[in-house]
């Protein structure tokens, strides 16, 4: 029986919220969504294995690129834990879209999380998070799944979401590199969708770019930025949904 986490986390938001719901699994492998060498048809899970699977919502959705790369492994009917992280505004239909995903590839979904991470793009939102609150509520979280993995119940939640899902809107926010750029290429190397050239990393591919904000928060440089007035102005667009502190939540 083996213990797997799979991420999507270009910045590390969902990372640490994933880290802290596995920190009580024994040896547990992580498999990395945001690799584009990943070869997911080489990961098969076995009927009593247990795996977290974490992503951010980006626009209220599933990163597409997570689902396509997730929909490559076999759960073989593993247990699993599904996990929406987002920046404070909402994650609409990301878990729903998660689930659906998830038990297609073969996965029982037995539990599911939302939970709230710095904002990638929109700083201010979510500073700091997740926050010493925040790991002790995941923590009571962590308990309450282990409590039921360990019961063998496997009864589905009710997760939140429509279906037919939300609309996919692009942010259209695609960074690009300044003069302090020195072509180092490790953007392109890191960069989930491969959409920078590695002999030319000023050279982005905007329709390969899901604006992740990988690039702009791994640069050594940090040569690499977004269209600021952009920035600003879908800042204050949300400004209103994000002005409440949100909770985690487990539906289990
Ligand atoms: C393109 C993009 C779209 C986003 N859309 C939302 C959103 O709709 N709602 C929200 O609350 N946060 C949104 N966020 C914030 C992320 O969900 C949040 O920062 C998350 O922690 C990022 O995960 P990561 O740190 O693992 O990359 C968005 C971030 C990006 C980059």
């Amino acid at each position: 029986m083996k213990y797997v986490q799979i991420i999507f986390s270009p910045t590390g938001g969902t990372e640490k919220v994933a880290k802290a719901l596995t920190r009580d699994w024994p040896a547990v492998e992580t498999v990395d969504l945001t690799d584009p060498e990943l070869d997911g048809a080489k990961l098969a899970l076995e009927p009593e294995d247990v795996a977290l699977i974490a992503m951010p919502s980006f626009g209220g959705l599933a990163p597409k690129l997570a689902l396509d790369r997730l929909g490559e492994l076999r759960g073989n009917g593993a247990r699993c834990v599904i996990a929406a992280v987002y920046g404070n505004r909402a994650y609409e239909d990301t878990l729903v879209q998660m689930e659906d995903a998830a038990e297609k590839c073969g996965f029982q979904v037995i539990a599911a999380v939302s939970a709230v991470a710095e904002h990638s793009i929109m700083h201010q939102y979510a500073a700091g998070r997740p926050d010493g609150a925040d790991r002790d509520q995941l923590a009571l979280f962590a308990g309450q799944i282990q409590e039921k993995l360990r019961s063998g119940e496997v009864k589905k939640p009710a997760i939140p979401g429509d279906r037919p899902y939300k609309k996919a809107g692009g942010s259209g926010l695609v960074p690009k590199a300044g003069d302090n750029c020195v072509g180092c290429g490790l953007c392109a190397r890191r960069c989930p969708a491969q959409a920078i050239d590695p002999q030319s990393p000023k050279t982005t591919d905007g329709s390969k770019c899901i604006s992740c904000m990988r690039c702009v928060c791994l640069c050594p440089q940090h040569a690499r930025k977004v269209n600021s007035v952009m920035v600003s102005a879908a800042a204050l667009a949300i400004k209103k949904a994000c002005s409440v502190r949100k909770d985690n939540e487990l539906f289990i």
